[in-house]
């Protein structure tokens, strides 16, 4: 596949979208203009949450059993919303990796059925370049543009430089952010997913009662860590115990405080070797992606560190910040405009990095 040689296809593009690389099943029809603009035809997204949250986190095997049970619902419904036939589609897109192989294997494999019987063209997706790409629908974004991608599975510094050109400036080394906030939670005894907790309890805590470690701070380069932080969190825990309403307050303001000074100094680092790589680049946009985005306090943090840097922050409306099958509608929908289709033997991908010249970050396992 090349990136820059066959034409573009003119016209405009419906596509339909599947997503089910983690705990949502997701289904939506996208339509790209051939200028760039673009439309959401209809999308729906089941969360699994409730199935998942006795757990504490995610359970693979409970996650792709749920996905076969609603997948084909969730087409229908957005085919019906739409008033489409399949024989009105232009493309198939699902998301083909990273992710829990079992929920890969279902929505790639029902997309493989569709393309088959109807003759269309099928795009793998992967998932990060859905997240990576989601800006251009939403904003019109032109390349190049920086990524900060914060979510349950991933946490990563991109350049994104082009359809299927991404640069990795930094990744984390071990838990991913919002994987931080959910074990958090669950030390302190809070609910699953962990982050919204979190985020309401430290409104009243005090921030600075915990001097938490703020791993990698004042490092070079754009990696992230957060194991360090969680282990001396629940150290902390346990040497208070049993703890009162306030510590809880107290351990979830002083952990969101170390956190969002760890991001805040990969940010900088990352919009410094932006502008070193794009120096003519005017109006430089950084945007945020990933459920972490919800977060109140450090998206103002956010805004703060992108204004220092005289970057323009974009953060996409929050149901397409979390994981949705509108991007992958439309990553499919941009990828297919460059004929950049796949076969219908393409396999599934835990692990597939966007930038296969970055150098594999130690322990990140499939988040890098
Ligand atoms: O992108 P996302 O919906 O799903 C995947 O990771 O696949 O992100 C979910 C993550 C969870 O870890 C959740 O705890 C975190 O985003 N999250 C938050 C907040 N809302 C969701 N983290 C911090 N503050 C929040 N308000
Ligand atoms: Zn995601």
């Amino acid at each position: 596949m090349s990136h820059e040689g066959p034409p573009t296809l003119g016209g405009c593009l419906t596509v339909l979208g599947i997503e089910t690389s983690c705990d949502e099943t997701a289904a939506a029809l996208v339509r790209r203009h051939p200028q760039g603009g673009a439309e959401i035809l209809s999308e729906r997204v089941l969360s699994q949450n409730d199935d998942h949250a006795p757990f504490g986190g995610v359970v693979p095997e409970i996650a792709a059993r749920a996905h076969v049970a609603h997948l084909d619902r969730l087409i229908a419904a957005v085919m019906a919303e739409s008033g489409m036939d399949f024989k009105d589609l232009d493309g198939i897109a699902a998301t083909a990796g990273p992710g829990l192989i079992g929920g890969l294997l279902v929505g790639l494999t029902t997309a493989k059925a569709i393309a088959l019987v109807h003759d269309l063209p099928l795009l793998a997706i992967n998932h990060l370049e859905g997240h990576a790409l989601t800006a251009r629908l939403t904003d019109g974004l032109a390349f190049p543009y920086l990524l900060l991608l914060v979510s349950g599975g991933h946490t990563q510094l991109l350049v994104v430089e082009g359809v299927g050109r991404y640069s990795r400036l930094g990744t984390t080394i071990d838990d991913a952010l919002g994987e931080a906030f959910d074990k958090t939670a669950k030390i302190l005894g809070l609910g699953y997913p962990g982050g919204p907790e979190v985020e309401r309890r430290a409104k009243t805590g005090d921030p600075k009662r915990f001097p938490f470690p703020r791993p990698l701070l004042g490092r070079d380069g754009c990696d992230f860590s957060f194991s360090g932080l969680k282990t001396s969190l629940r150290r902390s825990a346990q040497s208070l115990e049993p703890l009162t309403e306030g510590d809880v307050d107290d351990i979830c303001a002083s952990f969101q405080a170390a956190i969002s000074d760890c991001v805040a100094d990969r940010m900088r680092r990352a919009m410094d070797q932006f502008r070193l790589r794009f120096p003519g680049k005017t109006d430089p946009v950084v945007v945020v992606a990933g459920g972490v985005a919800a977060n109140q306090a450090l998206r103002a943090m956010m805004a703060q560190e992108a204004a220092r840097g005289g970057f323009t922050l974009s953060i996409p409306p929050l149901h397409l910040c979390t994981d949705n099958a509108v991007m992958i509608a439309w990553a499919g929908a941009e990828r297919l405009a460059l004929r950049l289709t796949d076969a219908l033997d393409v396999a599934a991908r835990p692990r597939w990095p966007l930038d296969p010249d970055a150098a594999p970050a130690i322990g990140a396992g499939v988040k890098a």
